[in-house]
């Protein structure tokens, strides 16, 4: 869990060219989905490249608690004993999910058609997040739920006996939402049908058509319906976790924005529900290259290579675009900074329900670093400087919010000044090397104030 101990002030000053190869850890997604899709199969599932960042560490405890064994074989490998579909056990003690609304909702999702009762909670992050996003489909299956107002946690589930399927047209664009109910679906009898209105990403669809659930994808005028057949019998899978496009964005737009750069980040998926901002940045004119373009594990796969880019300009980033890049946006405003004209991001309001409110988040620390920053409820503009232009030389909350820290980290290295985060601590919940990988780079991180 983060966010839990001692402020960790971080601070990030110009640096040289950033060289070498940025080898960055496992998906997030994928790995929160092997540690519970393991844990729903009977069997064994083996799982190389497993993330080992807070918020996956924090689903491996929970899975634990209902009866699932996980097991650290070191170096990245996990194997997951499941207890099968419906065959999860009444935890013992409260589910800590730290920092992780995926790991939370997710979860929920999981036990929620079994007739079991369960607590959640988490860090003042996760604590003041809306999960009647989540509870409002698992009530259609059946499922009871108290918590504090506004739908926050901690809250207790208490799961449906005889759970009903249900048909739910997902309102915000959430894979979260989406696979909550799916996995909700998996121990329900019949037909669980989600449909969405804007693609998500689609890891949850795959892995359960991995594991051998029936699970038909429609493209309707409705939009993306997903119809789950209930009660399979999972098979438990070998799973090799591709690296993280979310994580690869960090030394990616650190390379686009310190002059000099060279950086080579190999292995990352380009699923296009999750490869928006690299459209995104090459729009822009990022010198951003996609080597040894192949397929892996069904995926399309390549290594990223990204150049000093002095001459970006702004665009508008559609709202259609926003799901593939949802945790990207605040690094993208960090890009835009120095660009020239203005970034126009649309469609965005998701970004004001994350760890924290991203929006806000960005556009105060960009002010005080010399940047001007326009924002509606569901929109917002970076209005560039250029390339060396941005001042820089302030202190921003991090909010125990790991994106927004490591996006102000990026910032100090091109800023005339270093940038410093109050608290660093977050960003072992999602990138636990960020600070060595970006040294050995070239950059120039302190953990302590300039
Ligand atoms: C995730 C979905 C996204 C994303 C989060 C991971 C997932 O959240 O922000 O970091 O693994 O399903 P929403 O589904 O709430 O947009």
């Amino acid at each position: 869990m983060s966010g839990h101990g001692t402020p960790v002030p971080m601070t990030s000053s110009a640096c040289g060219p950033l060289k070498g190869v940025a080898e960055v850890p496992g998906d997030k997604s994928i790995s929160h989905r092997s540690l519970i899709l393991g844990a729903l199969c009977v069997g064994e599932t083996r799982i190389t490249g497993l993330l080992e960042g807070d918020d996956v560490l924090d689903t491996a405890r929970a899975m634990r608690a209902f009866g699932a064994t996980v097991t650290d074989h070191g170096g990245g490998e996990w194997s997951v004993q499941g207890v099968g579909v419906g065959g999860f056990a009444e935890p013992a003690g409260v589910i800590d999910c730290g920092n992780s609304g995926t790991g939370v909702r997710l979860i929920m999702g999981a036990m929620a058609t079994t007739g079991i009762t369960a607590t959640f909670t988490g860090d003042a992050s996760l604590c003041s997040r809306p999960m009647g996003r989540v509870t409002d489909p698992l009530a259609l299956f059946g499922t009871q739920t108290v918590g504090r107002e506004g739908g926050r946690l901690p809250m207790t589930l208490v799961g449906a006996a005889d759970p009903v399927p249900v048909r739910y047209v997902v309102p915000v664009p959430s894979a979260q939402v989406k696979s909550a109910v799916l996995l909700a679906g998996l121990n329900a009898p019949g037909e669980t049908v989600v449909i969405e209105k804007e693609a998500t990403r689609d890891h949850t669809e795959r892995m359960l058509a991995g594991f051998g659930a029936e699970i038909e994808i429609e493209i309707t005028d409705e939009g993306r319906v997903i119809t789950l057949q209930g009660q399979p019998e999972l098979q438990p899978q070998i799973i090799a976790v591709p690296r993280d496009p979310s994580s690869a964005a960090f030394p990616v737009c650190a390379a686009l924005i310190v002059p000099g750069s060279d950086v080579l980040v190999p292995g990352i998926g380009l699923n296009t529900t999750r490869a928006g901002l690299f459209t995104t940045l090459r729009e822009m004119g990022a010198d951003l290259t996609y080597e040894n373009e192949r397929t892996e594990g069904g995926e399309p796969v390549a290594d990223l290579r990204a150049r000093y880019s002095p001459d970006m300009h702004g665009i508008c980033v559609p709202p259609a675009r926003a799901a593939s890049m949802i945790d990207e946006y605040p690094v993208l405003a960090v890009v835009a900074a120095f660009a020239t004209g203005v970034t126009d991001m649309q469609g965005v309001k998701e970004l004001r329900v994350k760890e924290s409110d991203r929006i806000d988040a960005m556009a105060q620390g960009l002010r005080a670093a010399g940047v001007q920053v326009a924002e509606g409820e569901d929109w917002w503009q970076v209005i560039g400087l250029g390339a060396g232009q941005v001042p820089g030389g302030a202190t921003v909350e991090s909010r125990l919010d790991h994106r927004i820290a490591m996006a102000f980290m990026v910032m100090g290295m091109a800023t005339q000044q270093p940038m410093c985060v109050d608290d660093g601590s977050p960003i072992t919940t999602s990138f636990p090397i960020f600070g060595p990988l970006m040294d050995r780079l070239g950059a120039q991180i302190t953990q302590s104030q300039a």
